[in-house]
């Protein structure tokens, strides 16, 4: 059958198909349904600019449906009239190695099929992200446009009659007018990182007496990381653990934290075997650092990098800026004001860091969820922090738990924690906020935890570079020592509310800087239940995540 466009007519749209902060994320079975993928898709490409004649990157984290969606996609692309469409083998690709492939080829965009960290299979998630021309996650104008478009949709363009795509091997074929070009997913991701890191200093670390461990968990970075540490950099194979992405993860959750990561988290933290550890998550952009017993809390891990930046050859000149999600501690605005450096502060997400970037005012940037990440993409890269923390160390041949307390020494430290209550019923967690919320402009001046609140607000952030607003942000009480509680509700769960606490407590270089976190925020823990009703109202004794 010769390759023809169809219009598939659609008796009523999907009502559902709001990309949140990390684009459309639902479960495998939703994903599943008829015309569900193809909607969003067919949305999604009548509102990107350039698509007629334009270059697409096309892949994802191996999850179950991946190469499903890679083939509706590349055929509905072809009936939009894409020219180029760029996949990989196996359709494998990271999202940091698909926001340098996008930006590498010029591309007007990408489709980014992961939920991250959410667990895959049939039974787990699925999502859709949609990647702008700078790599990055699309603006709230163009995620907005979608949605619109989505809700009144009556039909999609699709082309029928074509072979399956041939994705094992790198190659070029034609889909009618498209060229199809399926690359080696992880070739020009590792060339990046030889740019940006010393990789001489880290293999003769690695080479040495200096055994790490690193858990891609099952997901995407294991051909990476395998490629990279074992292969290039030398480290003794076994290195890599759960390197071979499947995809329902092995029945995992692929979120580096100390509870979904805990096998590592013991290895390090509980063992004298290892002296360093990493994972990241299902697409790669998040990481999580461990050092021979020491938990490096990300937020402190962005402040750490700042400071000792230059020791990479990357960014050896120097940094323009840095910028921090708003929940993430102040952990790298003590270090940036030391350097003379500006520092942003932004709501949650990594989109908020695309125009800082693309403007050239920010260099690294940062969240307390793991991610990290700079200028060299448009997206957190997880292994990228890796290798910046191996660079530092290969550089400084000190201990991590050192390297911290030398820091600690120097800024003094922010201790820091986020309480996660996941899959709470979404009245409760509605209820819950919407009362602190009412409550805020009476609770200033008030006694809280020993202190007394400063500021109660809902953060509001302005972009410097375009000046748009981006309002109710996540419920934040300033204490007036510089100590903060902030509530928010995810934006990414697929299951109920996710509730988040994020608790910060400041102590200068002269304070006691080695205390267990939970012990050093425990007066604000009793203090923000007691004002919120957290116990209570979610109807649990203790947080389901806490890091
Ligand atoms: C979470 C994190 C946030 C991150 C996002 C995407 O979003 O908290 O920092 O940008 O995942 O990885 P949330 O579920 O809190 O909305
Ligand atoms: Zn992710």
């Amino acid at each position: 059958m010769a390759a023809t466009v169809q219009q598939i007519s659609l008796s009523s749209p999907f009502a559902d198909q709001k990309p949140g902060t990390s684009g459309l994320r639902k479960s495998s079975k939703q994903f599943e349904t008829p015309h569900y993928l193809e909607s969003f898709i067919e949305s999604s490409l009548r509102v990107l600019p350039g698509v007629a004649g334009g270059t697409l990157v096309v892949g994802g984290d191996g999850r179950y449906g991946n190469r499903r969606a890679i083939g509706v996609i590349a055929r509905m692309a072809a009936a939009h009239g894409v020219a180029r469409l760029i996949t990989t083998t196996g359709g494998i690709l990271s999202t940091p190695a698909a926001s340098h492939l996008i930006r590498q080829n010029g591309a007007i965009g990408g489709v980014i099929l992961s939920a991250s960290h959410n667990p895959g299979g049939p039974e787990g998630d699925f999502g859709v992200k949609i990647n702008g021309a700078n790599g990055g996650p699309t603006p709230e104008s163009i995620t907005d446009a979608i949605f619109a478009v989505t809700q009144t949709l009556d039909g999609y363009r699709i082309l029928e009659g074509t072979p399956e795509l041939a994705l094992d091997q790198p190659g070029s074929q034609q889909l009618s007018a498209m060229t199809v070009e399926v690359v080696d997913g992880v070739e020009a991701y590792v060339a990046l990182m030889q740019k940006l890191f010393d990789f001489d200093a880290i293999g003769d670390l690695l080479r040495g007496d200096f055994p790490i461990a690193f858990d891609a968990m099952h997901a995407v970075t294991g051909p990476y990381a395998t490629r990279i540490l074992e292969g290039l950099l030398g480290a003794p194979a076994g290195t890599v653990r759960n390197g071979t992405p499947l995809e329902d993860f092995g029945g995992g959750h692929p979120d580096p934290n100390l509870t979904y990561a805990h096998e590592l988290a013991e290895l390090l933290l509980g063992s004298d075997a290892y002296r360093f550890g990493a994972a990241c998550d299902g697409d790669g952009d998040r990481n999580m650092i461990l050092g021979q017993r020491c938990f490096v809390n990300p937020s402190d891990s962005l402040a750490v990098l700042t400071a000792n930046a230059t020791l990479a050859p990357g960014y050896a000149d120097g940094l323009a800026g840095v910028a921090r999600s708003m929940p993430t501690s102040a952990a790298a605005d003590v270090v940036a004001k030391d350097l003379g450096l500006p520092c942003y502060e932004t709501p949650t997400g990594w989109k908020f860091f695309g125009n800082l970037l693309d403007a050239g005012r920010i260099t690294l940037c940062g969240e307390e969820s793991f991610g990290t990440g700079s200028n060299h993409i448009r997206e957190k890269d997880g292994l990228w922090a890796v290798l910046f923390w191996l660079n530092i160390l290969a550089r400084r041949r000190e201990p991590v738990a050192q390297i911290m307390a030398e820091h600690w020494n120097r800024f003094g430290r922010h201790y820091y924690s986020r309480h996660d209550y996941e899959a709470i019923a979404s009245e409760a967690a509605h209820g819950l906020y919407k009362r602190v919320q009412e409550m805020q402009p009476a609770l200033v001046g008030q006694a809280f935890a020993g202190r007394t609140i400063a500021t109660a607000d809902d953060f509001a952030y302005t972009d410097p570079v375009d000046g748009s607003l981006t309002s109710g942000q996540g419920l934040r009480l300033l204490l007036d020592d510089g100590s903060r509680v902030v509530l928010r509700l995810s934006g990414t769960g697929t299951q109920g509310a996710t509730l988040r606490v994020y608790l910060e407590s400041y102590v200068p270089p002269s304070g006691n800087l080695s205390q267990d976190p939970q012990a050093a925020l425990g007066d604000l823990i009793t203090a923000i239940d007691g004002l919120a009703e957290i116990k209570t109202r979610t109807g649990m004794d203790r947080p389901t995540v806490i890091t």
